[in-house]
């Protein structure tokens, strides 16, 4: 491959939101991509965070500006401001909590709803770790991504499976 220099003048910046449910994992799933960190005890998100991760995608430098919010209500800042110009999501679940995986249409909905071009969707299904509380199996992740049109991943925060993948598929399907 050839060197890369700055002065090229190209540079991509794509922006993803990370949604679902409070407590399914969404940023111990960016700290882990992000910073490679995962914290057993985080706190519940106040309003907005974000992070940007710049990768190389065909020789050309890719910077994703990946935001996290509160899944819970009371938390959550501006809704439209998180949305606009968002070019991926990340539409997460927590695979021991039937509730997180019932919550997802909503979340599908409201995304549709603030988001103003297309969006690249990826539904996760984190906390795969946990095999042993499993409430969602597979096959219905899969399922239901498959009837919504979005792409599919079971993912753990905690040990790393497939988090990276999860974000690199949406962030190259943008691309
Ligand atoms: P809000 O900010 O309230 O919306 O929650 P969140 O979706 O950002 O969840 P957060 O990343 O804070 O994680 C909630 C809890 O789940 C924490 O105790 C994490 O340590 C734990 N957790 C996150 N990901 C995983 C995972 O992959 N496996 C396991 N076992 N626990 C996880
Ligand atoms: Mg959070």
């Amino acid at each position: 491959m050839g060197s890369s220099s700055d002065d090229e003048g190209e540079e991509y910046l794509f922006k993803i939101v990370i949604i679902g449910d409070s407590a399914v994992g969404k940023s111990n799933l960016l700290s882990r991509y992000a910073r490679n960190e995962f914290n057993m005890h985080s706190k519940a998100t106040i309003g907005v965070e974000f992070q940007t991760q710049t990768l190389e995608i065909d020789g050309k430098e890719v910077k994703a500006q990946i935001w996290d919010t509160a899944g819970q209500e009371r938390f959550r800042a501006v809704t439209s401001a998180y949305y606009r110009g968002a070019f991926g999501a990340l539409v997460v679940y927590d695979i021991s909590r039937r509730s997180t995986f019932d919550s997802i249409p909503r979340w599908l909905d409201e995304l549709k709803t603030h988001s103003d071009t297309t969006v690249a969707r990826m539904l996760v299904g984190n906390k795969c770790d946990l095999e042993n509380i499993r409430d969602v199996s597979v096959e219905e992740g899969k399922s239901l991504a498959e009837s919504e049109g979005l792409f599919f991943m079971e993912t753990s925060a905690l040990d790393s499976t497939n988090v990276k993948k999860a974000f690199e598929i949406v962030i190259r399907e943008i691309y």
